[in-house]
């Protein structure tokens, strides 16, 4: 049997190495091309047979094992952010307002780690893994390409982490239930009747209309919704209006919604139609309301799943290494993924104040304690191991 830990921990300074050139060249999202042949490469060297795309980033490495049984996939996101890099690392961006601030670089080097691990014991698997590196997860739903490109097929489960700044360097979490939110986006275009502004009598204000309506939007969260269940509704963009002495004839609001309740979450384009249009009619004014479903709420709701990524982090960081953690109104497309087939999600914490490592992700200062980079590869080897044992009968 191989020794998963002594394979791993040979290969740290590799994923070091390769987690600090994905850091100096970052790519957007659905741009990681250079990004995208260093994986390519990578896994080419290696000897995985590896599945590209014609047009889309990204790509799939596929390892079958010496013996029948379920196939898994273990998940790393591979883009960067809109960001302009100021942490001084001697290995930082050298691409001007592109940076890898939410870790990216970290999964993507974490999970080449255990694509050769797993290679290495390939004859000992009972199954399939399946190492998907996913681009644009910034963007939305960008999980959706892949998998109406066939790639969740003859795939039982999916595993996926996110290095993680709220919690210290050596802790992990897998937890049941809503994690994160949906994250779904509304635009409204609100039609008045322009006139001047010293006779709004003679016209229909949009800009009123819109106030009275931003203000409504607030008495879905706070009236129609159950109490018990979290949702945000924020109207970001208000935009209309040409001048001081002119009634506005058009407004368009843009905001978002974050739910964790599917149910509730599926009926919010009609309760913000019915609610703006309402609302504006008062004002002589209507509406037209559209509604993106972006990545949907993020639940871990297959406790078997839970269990083997828990136990399977425990082995690596030991059981005290534990936290709970509170779900977060953020979003993560991984739950695309989830809509089509068993998934876990969890975090690996990075923060370690003694290193000055303690800024969040999405910020120019952030950084990783690359501690957590050898750990990851294990993680993800042994959740891969662990599940194809447990479903072949042999566990
Ligand atoms: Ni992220």
């Amino acid at each position: 049997m191989t020794d998963i830990h002594e394979s791993a921990a040979r290969l740290e300074e590799h994923i070091i190495d390769m987690r600090r050139r994905l850091h100096r060249h970052p790519e957007l999202g659905c741009e990681e091309t250079e990004t995208t042949a260093f994986i390519v490469s990578e896994l080419r060297e290696i000897g995985i047979p590896v599945i590209t795309f014609d047009d889309i980033t990204g790509c799939i490495a596929v390892i079958e094992g010496g013996k029948p049984g379920k196939t898994v996939m273990l998940r790393a996101d591979i883009d960067a952010l809109p960001i302009t890099e100021q942490t001084g690392l001697p290995f930082a961006s050298e691409t001007p307002g592109v940076m890898h601030a939410c870790g990216h670089d970290c999964h993507t080097a974490m999970l080449l780690g255990a694509a050769r691990v797993l290679w290495e014991m390939r004859e000992e698997l009972r199954g399939t893994v399946k190492l998907i590196f996913q681009m644009g997860e910034e963007i939305g739903r960008k999980s959706e390409e892949y998998v109406t490109r066939g790639a969740l097929k003859g795939v039982d489960a999916i595993f996926g982490m996110h290095v993680w700044p709220s919690m210290p360097i050596g802790t992990f979490n897998f937890e049941d239930g809503e994690r994160m939110a949906c994250s779904d986006r509304f635009t409204i275009q609100i039609h008045g009747c322009a006139a001047h502004g010293s006779a709004p009598h003679l016209g229909h204000d949009a800009i009123l209309a819109a106030a009275a309506a931003v203000m409504a939007l607030q008495s879905i969260p706070s009236r129609q919704n159950n109490p018990l269940d979290s949702l945000v509704v924020t109207v970001g963009m208000m935009n209309g209006g040409t001048k001081q002495n002119i009634l506005a004839d058009h407004v368009e609001l843009v905001g978002t919604v974050r739910a964790f309740n599917r149910d509730f979450r599926n009926s919010m384009p009609e309760r913000i139609r019915t609610v703006v249009q309402n609302t504006v009619q008062a004002y002589g004014c209507t509406a037209d309301c559209d509604y993106y479903f972006g990545p949907s709420p993020l639940i871990n709701d297959d406790p078997d799943l839970v269990r083997i990524a828990r136990h399977a982090a425990a082995r690596v960081l030991g059981e005290e290494a534990y936290r709970s953690s509170q779900k977060v109104t953020g979003a993560e497309d991984f739950s695309v993924y989830m809509e089509h087939i068993p998934g876990v999600y969890g975090y690996l914490g990075i923060r370690n104040p003694e290193k000055g490592i303690d800024c969040g992700n999405h910020h120019p200062c952030f950084l990783v304690d690359e501690d957590v980079l050898v750990k990851g590869a294990e993680i993800y080897v042994r959740f891969a191991l662990d599940y194809l044992t447990e479903t072949s009968g042999e566990g």
